[in-house]
């Protein structure tokens, strides 16, 4: 039998460069070798409630993006995270057993309680919990991730460890898997592309869009004017290049060092190669939202396949815990 991977993403809309290097790279890559199950946590969403109102617009974008990026329904399951309400119930159930002072140490509630400090709600404190919960009611084996995602996974494996330690073996530790480029930076070559920072380029924009966004990103400081030479290792665009111009990299490195290559020519060159290597998934994503009856078939196939599953393991949940 297939090992199972299972991984989740908030229903942030359009997806950007981050999530496709950082994330649905994996998702369609392990799709051959492995049993794969990929969430969209709209239940997580609300832990910061920004926009409730495009929800389901935004679950659709996404789940575009997924298809047209290669995510194929023949071979994994696709959901939406509320469609299967088996996963609140086990995290109740989770959470009588995760110490508070664990979730409390968490960075990214830190980072949150710091980014929306007039909502710090319990779901918020709990959003590790309702995360486990997605991967241990799948019995999820390897979790496709950016590298923002790994203190929740080092809990994930703590609550299951926990779990199998007082009720029996019942939940595999769940491992990170991480692709090549696990943690994209954002144009203003900071902090990490995000939506919440606005520093992201989108996937599915247009060719001129892509151009305008990547002109606006920040290169290397030190270079102040054409003829200074520059520094490529520690350059943003340089390092997209890694993976939308892998052949071009070396020369690139180097004109840019000697100061042959100025930075507006460099992100034209990157542009054009973020076009022409997307160019395949925007036609497909193009002629996938002809049609939103596929994609509303996709989701309820999917969660049917999911919920088998789900109330598999919330029954062997239940009985361990002493209430069947
Ligand atoms: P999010 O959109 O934050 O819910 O993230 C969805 C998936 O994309 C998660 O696996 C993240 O770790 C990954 N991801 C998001 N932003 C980035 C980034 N800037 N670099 C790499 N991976 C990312
Ligand atoms: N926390 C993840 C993110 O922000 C989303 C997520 C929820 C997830 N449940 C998951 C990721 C289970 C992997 C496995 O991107």
């Amino acid at each position: 039998m297939k090992r199972r991977v299972f991984s989740g993403a908030r229903p942030t809309g359009r997806q950007h460069l981050g999530n496709f290097l950082g994330a649905i790279q994996n998702y369609v890559n392990l799709q051959d070798e492995y049993d794969c199950v990929y969430c969209i946590v709209d239940v997580h969403a609300l832990t910061s409630l920004e926009d409730t109102g495009g929800l389901q617009k935004n679950i659709n974008e996404m789940v575009l993006d997924w298809l047209a990026a290669g995510l194929d329904p023949r071979k994994s399951i696709l959901f939406v995270q509320s469609h299967i309400p088996e996963v609140m119930e086990l995290h109740t159930l989770l959470s009588m057993i995760t110490p508070l002072g664990w979730l409390l140490r968490v960075p990214t509630f830190k980072e949150k309680a710091r980014l929306q400090p007039e909502n710090i709600n319990y779901g918020l404190v709990g959003y590790p919990v309702l995360m486990t919960a997605d991967i241990v009611l799948y019995k999820g084996e390897f979790i496709p991730v950016g590298e923002d995602q790994l203190p929740h996974i080092e809990l994930a494996r703590e609550i299951a460890r926990r779990f199998n330690n007082l009720f029996g073996y019942t939940f595999p530790e769940p491992e990170a898997k991480l692709t090549l480029f696990p943690l994209i930076l954002g144009l203003d070559g900071k902090e990490k592309m995000s939506k919440q920072v606005g520093n992201d380029i989108d996937i599915s924009l247009s060719d001129k869009e892509t151009t305008e966004r990547v002109m606006t990103a920040v290169t290397d400081p030190a270079r102040r004017y054409r003829n200074d030479p520059g520094h490529p290792e520690i350059c943003n665009i340089y390092r997209l290049q890694q993976y939308f111009n892998p052949f071009g990299l070396d020369n690139i490195g180097e004109q840019c060092r000697t100061a042959k290559i100025g930075c507006v020519d460099c992100k034209m060159l990157l542009a054009q190669e973020i076009n022409s290597t997307l160019k395949p998934f925007r036609e497909r994503r193009a002629a996938l939202a002809e049609k939103p009856g596929y994609l509303v078939d996709v989701l309820a196939d999917g969660a049917q396949r999911a919920r088998a599953i789900a109330k598999e393991t919330l029954k062997e949940v239940k009985q361990k815990m002493g209430l069947l």
